[in-house]
């Protein structure tokens, strides 16, 4: 089988991380945020992967090849001229998802949960029509797009992207599987699958909602990517307990690369990520926040609800919150107190950021 995942652009949301790496390529939990779902694909037999960018970067490409070449697939990456929203790619791709007339996976590339993609395969070989959309809860579905299904088969009666009045609490997560006749619904030029493709499907009777068990995120902005980050913790808490840190002075649950190091009388976690040879000092408290590759936190910092980009230095007695997010080689001097700060990479911070700001 194969899949496309819709990698898309700069990833703006994500800034300042993504002023140096490339969105797929941000670690989310110890391991590249594509990487969690190409590992996936990979599990249930996906042997060809097309990434979609409307942006190419050498250090995609280059990644790209050594995981291809780890797990045994072949990765394509199908580069836009302009951006072609969430359908148009899938045009572009079109010679590679025809060529065994057989249904393909499409997933939106921040999206992040216990991928049910076997599951979804049974499904939709069960229903017999064009596509499938997995579908979950959510408190707050206006930002998201909202579908409404027959409770009994699925069978999908109304798609609405971002709708301005309540429909529904159920949502499209993003994970779908469509049979190659879609391609024939899609012309080469930027086009949204929700707005355009969906809709029309609905109305053919051609759409199914496949319901996700267990939790689900979508982690393209800083706020839930540290959700998702609580999220996926409790799963691994419940799936692989021993993948998490027990080591004394951690509360609750906590990821450590085997690399990192971590000094006396600290109090890690809830909710903590921290990265390969990152450097925690004695007295350091963290609580719900990631901690990226190469990082240092001196002594006696109190961090919590942050996202601390690359080899940053953080000084001692450092208080931070708020959804702060530093990017690559941020440094911070002791004492500072930074609330909400979003610092752009290189920086030095020599004075408190009292409210939040972004820092250029
Ligand atoms: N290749 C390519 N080209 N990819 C794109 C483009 C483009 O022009 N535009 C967006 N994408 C990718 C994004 O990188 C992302 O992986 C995916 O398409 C969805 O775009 P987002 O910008 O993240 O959309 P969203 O989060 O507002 O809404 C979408 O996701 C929700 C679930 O998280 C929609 O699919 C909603 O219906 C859905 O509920
Ligand atoms: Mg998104």
């Amino acid at each position: 089988m194969k899949a496309l995942i819709l990698v898309g652009g700069y990833g703006t949301r994500l800034r300042p991380l993504t002023l140096t790496k490339p969105k797929p390529l941000v670690e989310f939990c110890n391991k590249p945020m594509v990487l969690h779902q190409v590992e996936a694909l990979a599990q249930v037999g996906v042997a060809h992967v097309i990434l979609a960018v409307s942006y190419l970067s050498d250090m995609l490409q280059r990644e790209m090849e050594v995981e291809a070449k780890r797990l045994g697939i072949k990765i394509t990456i199908s580069q836009e001229t302009e951006p072609l929203g969430t359908a148009g790619p899938l045009a572009l791709a079109r010679d590679h998802l025809r060529t065994d007339n057989e249904p393909f996976f499409v997933l939106n590339s921040d999206v992040i949960c216990e991928f049910p993609f076997n599951e979804m395969i049974k499904f939709h070989k069960d229903h017999r029509c064009e596509g499938t959309i997995v579908v979950t809860k959510v408190d707050e579905p206006s930002k998201y797009g909202v579908v409404v299904y027959e409770q009994n088969t699925g069978k999908i009666d109304r798609f609405v992207e971002k709708p301005r009045e309540y429909v529904s609490n159920k949502i499209n997560a993003g994970l779908y599987i469509f049979n190659p006749a879609i391609l024939d619904r899609i012309e080469l030029r930027p086009t949204s699958i929700e707005k355009e493709v969906f809709p029309a499907m609905a109305s053919n009777n051609q759409l199914y909602a496949f319901e996700l068990k267990g939790f689900w995120m979508d982690v393209g902005q800083p706020k839930d990517y540290l959700t998702g980050m609580g999220l996926y913790l409790n799963h691994v808490r419940h799936s692989c307990p021993d993948r998490l840190s027990h080591e004394n002075g951690t509360v609750g649950n906590v990821l450590v690369d085997p690399t990192a190091k971590i000094g006396e009388r600290c109090r890690i976690g809830p909710n903590v990520v921290i990265g390969a040879r990152v450097i925690v000092q004695d007295g350091v408290c963290l609580k719900n926040c990631t901690i990226l590759a190469d990082s240092l936190i001196k002594s006696h910092s109190w961090i919590a609800n942050c996202v601390i980009g690359w080899r940053c230095t953080i000084g001692q007695w450092v208080r931070m919150e708020n959804t702060s997010v530093l990017g690559l080689d941020v440094t911070v001097q002791d004492e500072l107190f930074i609330n909400g700060g979003v610092i752009l990479p290189h920086k030095a911070i020599s004075e408190s950021v009292p409210e939040p700001k972004i820092l250029i």
